[in-house]
């Protein structure tokens, strides 16, 4: 057990307390998991401490860069330094099987270079990247950008890790002057383990910016593809309208949930059927997804890809939205 791990000195918070709990520069450097990366960045501040922000704020430590990880409340931000501390012990497990000291060192190193706290515009004053990972509303995400260009350094490049909103919507409250210091990282879940991070090219991001977000990708230990400011990127864009066509089949009763997942499994080699894949996902998340394509895309709409599902409308109203409450297209509650 990496018992010390739960008693790691937890980074103050407070306003004062953020940055200077650690200096950077007096701080002996630990252990990394990639050596000195090339990454075009040093200083990296992740907002959102949640499922995807803390991800990205680990990952982004693991391959060496000072983290700032930003959220709302004390509260927030412990969920987040869980998220991490959990991953961590997972990977240190596995990278040192026969050495707990070594699975603690390795643990906390990474852990260090992690600041948490709660005044975002501390957080950004020195950054060259800011990875925003907070909820999927635009205009929370457009009122971060726009405090945040006020305060962070002229050349920082601001990223969003949005999963359905236009990459141009999100950056239009900004000046011409930092649009081009703008596009998309979109992250998998979970972060630490999925290898792919789609690079979002928005209509106004230079191509200095788009080069530098895929080398940041890459010093990840990403595998980065290039995409333009569509609708699902490329990854959703494709899944979406699968786990929507399957449950149009289950409505209208053509195969039952689990003949249809066991047939995508063994007839085309997919690792999860599309139903097991729709309540990892969460069905919630789903909805908003397809509603979201229903607003913003009339092309989408008129294509009928995007058309609500009575089933999956009810199990969303049910709570039901999957593994993480339970219950989904299938019940969980036993397996705990
Ligand atoms: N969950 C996924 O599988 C997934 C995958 C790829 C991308 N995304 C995208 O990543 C983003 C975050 O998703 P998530 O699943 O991590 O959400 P989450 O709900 O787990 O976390 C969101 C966090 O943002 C914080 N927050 C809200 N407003 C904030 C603000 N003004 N400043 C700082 N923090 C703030 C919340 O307190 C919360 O901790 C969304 O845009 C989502 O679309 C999610």
């Amino acid at each position: 057990m990496l018992s010390r791990l739960s008693i790691l000195p937890r980074v103050p918070f407070g306003r004062i307390s953020y940055i200077n709990s650690r200096p950077y520069s007096t701080e002996p450097q630990p252990e990394v998991v990639k050596q000195k990366n090339d990454s075009p960045f040093e200083k990296v501040t992740v907002f959102g401490a949640g499922l995807m922000g803390s991800g990205i704020a680990q990952v982004s430590a693991m391959s060496n860069h000072q983290v700032q990880l930003v959220d709302l409340t004390d509260e927030a931000i412990s969920k987040g330094q869980a998220y991490i501390m959990k991953s961590l012990k997972r990977i240190a497990k596995k990278k040192y099987p026969e050495s707990q000291p070594d699975q603690i060192k390795f643990a906390e190193n990474i852990y260090s270079r992690i600041d948490f706290g709660t005044n975002p515009e501390l957080a950004v004053s020195n950054a060259d990247l800011v990875v925003e990972a907070v909820v999927e509303n635009v205009e929370i995400k457009r009122s971060i950008f726009s405090k945040l260009d006020t305060v962070a350094p002229s050349q920082a490049i601001f990223a969003s890790n949005t999963s359905s909103l236009p990459i141009g919507d999100i950056f239009s409250v900004l000046p011409d002057a930092r649009k081009g210091n703008t596009g998309g990282l979109h992250f998998f879940n979970p972060v630490s383990q999925m290898k792919l991070v789609e690079v979002v090219k928005g209509s106004t991001t230079s191509d200095e910016t788009f080069d530098k977000l895929t080398r940041f990708a890459i010093a990840l230990g990403k595998t980065p593809v290039s995409c333009k400011d569509t609708p699902g990127f490329i990854v959703n864009r494709l899944l979406v309208p699968y786990m929507m066509e399957a449950i149009r089949m289950l409505e209208r009763g053509d195969a039952s949930a689990r003949d249809i997942d066991t047939a995508m499994k063994l007839g085309a080699g997919y690792p999860m059927g599309p139903f097991e894949l729709l309540d990892y996902v969460g069905l919630d998340t789903v909805k908003f997804i397809t509603n979201g394509w229903e607003e913003t895309y009339p092309e989408l709409k008129a294509s009928g890809i995007s058309a609500p599902s009575k089933m999956l409308d009810d199990l969303v109203s049910a709570g039901k939205l999957g593994v993480k409450s339970g219950a989904g297209f299938y019940d969980y509650s036993k397996k705990n």
